[in-house]
């Protein structure tokens, strides 16, 4: 009997184990089965994935010492504009999803910057009424109304716990300390060099006294943006929009030519909006809505791909690849026409991004060849309603997270310091479409509802993305990279839903991109000839150039955490605890 019952408690054991370790290394889990080639990083706590070693680490130690996603997320936001100065800014914009685990609910925070008081719809033409690119691109008057520093400073008041002295403490120190240059800072500078030399300021913070950008392991110290980040950590935001930082830019743009004035920055107001939302193979997705195009065509792209058995298709088969092409191309068609700042037209949201709209577009699809894209022009969706980019994920031990996606448009965006500041400008009135069917600087074509008009904000790609399963979230991420932004984010999902991959995975693989026009699909390198060949056949013009977004991501998946950087942008890091 003894032995029986000892026997049997074994055996009850052996079976507890085998349960446990089934649950942790189940064979459905690429990660655990052997056939993982990449591993994300893993944490059972809390997690920052961003393009900046620093700025990680700044987010981590705020959580390990009890902040909040939001918390983490706003530290990470101001160490970026210092150490990070191609993306991350002060002079710029962007948006920040936020997932409030004890409310259950998805925010979004819309600080996308504006155009001036004084910009006009035609501002770009020249003398023969076409876009000067020039002008719209790298002048002064290509910046538009920062809005980083009032969208930080909401999204902390609003959730987070810590102080903005607390937030700002690791940015500041590493604007006045310096930190060594990394290659990858030291390379794009070099690659900037150029275009930074209309302005001193710039010269004089990027470059050393010979001219040469600051090498790998010497020291960059930014003593004006150690100044500006002080003041924003003695006055909130008030120092930018209505203090001493707003007089130096108000006095540089008079003296200069700008149109940015002080009632521009004192009127500049970060806005919380409900994210859009819409559903995938059983999960939830919630991302930005406009003035992003992102969220909206996100959601369009996956309900017309949720039509088709991917998984069967196979992962980058020309057959999968030929319908996320036809897919890409009807919603790329739709942003042309149908979307801008929800503030002065209706957006026809809920017709975009229903599921009956995007059967409309499956009908469409021809599963045998590629759909020249004139042939294809924007949708009726239906119901009107009433009326260098970088993204970083973040996911704290209390179920909390954010998805956040800033820029300045350009690497270093206008190249534009305003003296004394050390704030580089943004050059997102590009983003405006400065003439109707005329590409800007990605591509992307427009009509009246992205018309450049005075207080209005440019129409963007940024999607900063949280997927739920189960009412919690599952999936946070997003993307730079322009018109590629929302193609890419894209591809996580379906990489991550679809085929099973773990995030190191969804991330690795090679991505493609098509949005319309021009009429191109634009692969990474990696993809197969004789998957090319078939897709050329199928009437593709195939482009195999530079590489598509730089995503940072995080799933939460049972009890962990796992994160990976985008290896297509080195220096990026995702750590957690
Ligand atoms: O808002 C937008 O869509 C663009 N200004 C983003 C620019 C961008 O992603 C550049 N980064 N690679």
């Amino acid at each position: 009997m003894f032995i029986l019952n000892t026997f049997s408690k074994f055996s009850f054991f052996l079976l507890l184990v085998a349960i446990s370790a089934a649950q942790t290394f189940s064979k459905e889990d690429p990660l655990y089965s052997g056939k993982a080639r990449f591993h994300p990083v893993v944490a059972k706590n809390a997690m920052v994935a961003s393009e900046n070693s620093y700025a990680t680490n700044a987010g981590l130690q705020v959580l390990k010492e009890g902040g909040n996603a939001v918390d983490a997320a706003v530290t990470i936001g101001f160490t970026l504009a210092v150490t990070f100065p191609r993306a991350g800014n002060l002079g710029g914009g962007g948006f920040m999803l936020v997932y409030l685990a004890e409310k259950d609910e998805v925010i979004s925070i819309d600080y996308r910057e504006k155009a001036p008081l004084q910009a006009s719809r035609d501002m770009f033409l020249d003398q023969e009424g076409n876009v000067d690119k020039e002008k719209s691109q790298n002048s002064i008057l290509s910046a538009g109304v920062p809005g980083t520093v009032a969208g930080l400073t909401l999204a902390l008041e609003k959730y987070g716990t810590i102080s903005l002295e607390r937030a700002l403490q690791p940015a500041i120190k590493l604007a006045q300390n310096g930190f060594p240059v990394d290659h990858e800072l030291s390379k794009s500078l070099g690659q900037a060099k150029k275009r930074m030399e209309k302005s001193p300021a710039s010269m004089e913070i990027f470059y050393k006294e010979n001219g040469a950008p600051y090498e790998e392991g010497e020291l960059l110290t930014q003593e004006d943006l150690a100044w500006s980040l002080k003041q924003i950590s003695k006055n909130g935001s008030k120092a930018f929009y209505n203090g001493a930082i707003s007089k130096k830019i108000d006095s540089f743009m008079k003296q200069n030519g700008g149109l940015i004035r002080s009632h521009d920055l004192k009127n500049y107001k970060a806005v919380t909006r409900k994210p859009v939302e819409g559903s995938y193979r059983g999960y939830e997705i919630y991302s930005m809505p406009p003035p992003s195009s992102g969220g909206v065509h996100l959601i369009q792209m996956l309900n017309i791909l949720e039509q088709f058995p991917l998984s069967s298709f196979g992962h980058n088969t020309a057959k999968t690849i030929h319908i996320f092409a036809e897919t890409m191309k009807h919603a790329y068609a739709d942003r042309s026409k149908h979307l801008g700042d929800p503030d002065f037209s209706p957006i026809p949201i809920s017709g975009l991004i229903s599921k009956k709209y995007a059967e409309s577009i499956k009908e469409r699809i021809n599963m045998k060849r590629a759909t020249p894209s004139n042939e294809i022009l924007p949708g009726d969706p239906g119901a009107q309603e009433g009326i260098n980019t970088t993204h970083f994920s973040v996911m704290d031990g209390e179920g909390n997270a954010v998805s956040n996606t800033y820029t300045l448009n350009f690497s270093y965006g206008s190249k534009i310091t305003v003296p004394g500041t050390g704030i580089l400008l943004n050059n997102e009135m590009d983003d405006f479409s400065a003439k109707p069917g005329s590409p800007n600087a990605y591509g992307l074509v427009g009509g009246k509802l992205n018309a450049i008009a005075p207080d209005k904000r440019m129409l963007s790609s940024m999607s900063p993305t949280i997927v739920m399963k189960d009412g919690r979230p599952f999936l946070v991420t997003g993307s730079p990279g322009g018109s590629r932004i929302i193609t890419t984010v894209l591809q996580i999902i379906v990489n991550v839903i679809d085929f099973n991959m773990n995030i190191s995975e969804a991330t690795n693989a090679v991505r493609v991109h098509h949005q319309w026009l021009p009429d191109v699909l634009n692969v990474e390198t990696g993809l197969s000839e004789d998957t090319i060949n078939i897709l050329r056949e199928m009437g593709y013009k195939v482009e195999i150039g530079s590489t598509i977004g730089v995503a940072e991501s995080i799933i939460k998946k049972g009890d962990y955490l796992y994160g990976a950087s985008d290896p297509r942008r080195p220096g990026g890091l995702t750590a957690g605890y």
